[in-house]
């Protein structure tokens, strides 16, 4: 029995009495204790990029540093990066899209937390992707708000979520995550399946969460769409995007948020009172990225698209394991549910036995069971051993009768 006295500082709020940590970050840490007892292990849990921030960048925010470039700026960012993301991405999507719908702020994360908290209450039902990045969920009970997930269907490569979204509709209601390309199964919505997401959100007058930070890791000939293009969503949709994936930036911390100006005000405010900014010379180092590193963002690009075909041919080829080839972000999922073992402990067995750490499809959600996240972005030679260990794995097992 849990001896500790339950006084009143005992006791957390509802807000965070059921936070989970991301499964990444566990894995993580189980692999580093592994390491630390003189074990090798290859690293497929964590979202990461292999590649160096591109010099251009790093520089910049270096030369910033130098140059002072380290107060308080404004909450929602920096004049002249808004105004040129507004200005690229009004380009880019063919819409008008002003400075004053755009937020920075640290990563992306912020811009999915805050926009949440500024538009959910009690017992507002928000629906979202399962399998699905696990701060969805978090951000929802956090905001007091119901999570509601959304099975994708693993038949039509978890693609596929009208009709599962109609059906979870209630009078409570307040809006739909989306996440194209997905964490974590890399699958790409194409634009009938946003329209007709589009439809739902606008028939029952939600809020819509695009998440489109793998924007950039969408493998031709596949294109990506935004939801903020598809008419009459511009007033109803939050687009989230940011740098740490395509522009190999995770530690700088910089990501952006396109609203309607209303809520883009309101989604400052909490920036003011949680962060107060984003870091001033991170945001010089984004403008650089913005002006200067589109070659190298499509060549990081390519490397990734021929790391997954490497990485889905060498599962396939393993007896019994499908796997789709995705078409972005940069992880594959394939299904292993032939072993009749948890998830989990396929990842377990993985990360003690043969040295390669997995993430369970467990750790995105419930409709993740039978599945593994393997993340791709690492050298080609590490792929290459881990899919040995992996597969030697994987031939010594029993089948499920
Ligand atoms: C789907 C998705 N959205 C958002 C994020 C957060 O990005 P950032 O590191 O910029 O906060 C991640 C990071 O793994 C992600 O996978």
């Amino acid at each position: 029995m849990d001896s500790t006295p339950q006084t009143k500082i005992h006791r957390f709020a509802r807000a965070v009495t059921d936070l989970e940590p991301e499964g990444a970050y566990r894995t993580l840490a189980a692999a580093q204790q592994l390491e630390s007892q003189g074990r090798q292990i290859i690293h497929l849990e964590i979202g990461e990029p292999g590649f160096q921030t591109p010099s251009m960048i790093a520089e910049r925010g270096i030369e910033s540093i130098r140059q002072g470039k380290t107060r308080y700026t404004p909450a929602a960012g920096l004049a002249e990066l808004r105004q040129t993301i507004a200005e690229q991405t009004g380009t880019r999507l063919g819409l008008k899209i002003t400075a004053d719908q755009v937020v920075i702020g640290p990563g992306a994360k912020p811009l999915l937390f805050l926009p949440t908290l500024a538009l959910i209450s009690t017992g507002d039902e928000v629906i979202y992707p399962d399998p699905g990045f696990p701060s969805y969920e978090a951000m929802i009970r956090v905001s007091g708000g119901t999570p509601v997930p959304c099975r994708m269907d693993s038949n039509q490569n978890f693609s596929s979520h009208y009709e599962t979204i109609e059906q979870r509709i209630t009078p409570r209601t307040r809006m739909i995550v989306i996440n194209s390309p997905c964490n974590p199964t890399g699958t790409v919505l194409n634009l009938k399946q946003l329209e007709a997401i589009a439809s739902i959100a606008i028939e029952h007058d939600l809020w819509v969460i695009s998440d489109e930070i793998y924007r950039n890791l969408t493998y031709p000939p596949v294109q990506h769409h935004s939801m903020l293009c598809i008419p009459e969503m511009q007033e109803r949709t939050i687009l989230v995007d940011g740098f740490s994936k395509s522009h190999a930036m995770t530690g700088w911390r910089l990501g952006y948020g396109i609203m309607p100006s209303g809520l883009a005000e309101k989604v400052g405010l909490l920036m003011v009172h949680s962060v107060g900014c984003t870091a001033e010379f991170t945001q010089h180092a984004g403008l650089a990225a913005l002006h200067c590193c589109e070659e190298q963002t499509i060549a990081m690009r390519d490397i990734y698209q021929s790391r997954r075909d490497l990485i889905v041919q060498r599962l396939n080829q393993i007896d019994g394991i499908h796997c789709e080839a995705p078409s972005g972000a940069f992880y594959v999922f394939p299904d292993v549910s032939f072993l009749g073992r948890s998830s989990q402990s396929i990842a377990d067995a993985l990360l003690h036995d043969v040295g390669v750490a997995v993430l369970p499809g467990t750790a995105f959600g419930a409709a993740g069971e039978g599945y593994l996240r393997l993340c791709y972005a690492n050298h080609h030679d590490n792929l290459h051993q881990a899919m040995d260990r992996i597969e030697a794995w994987f031939q010594q097992q029993p089948r499920k009768s």
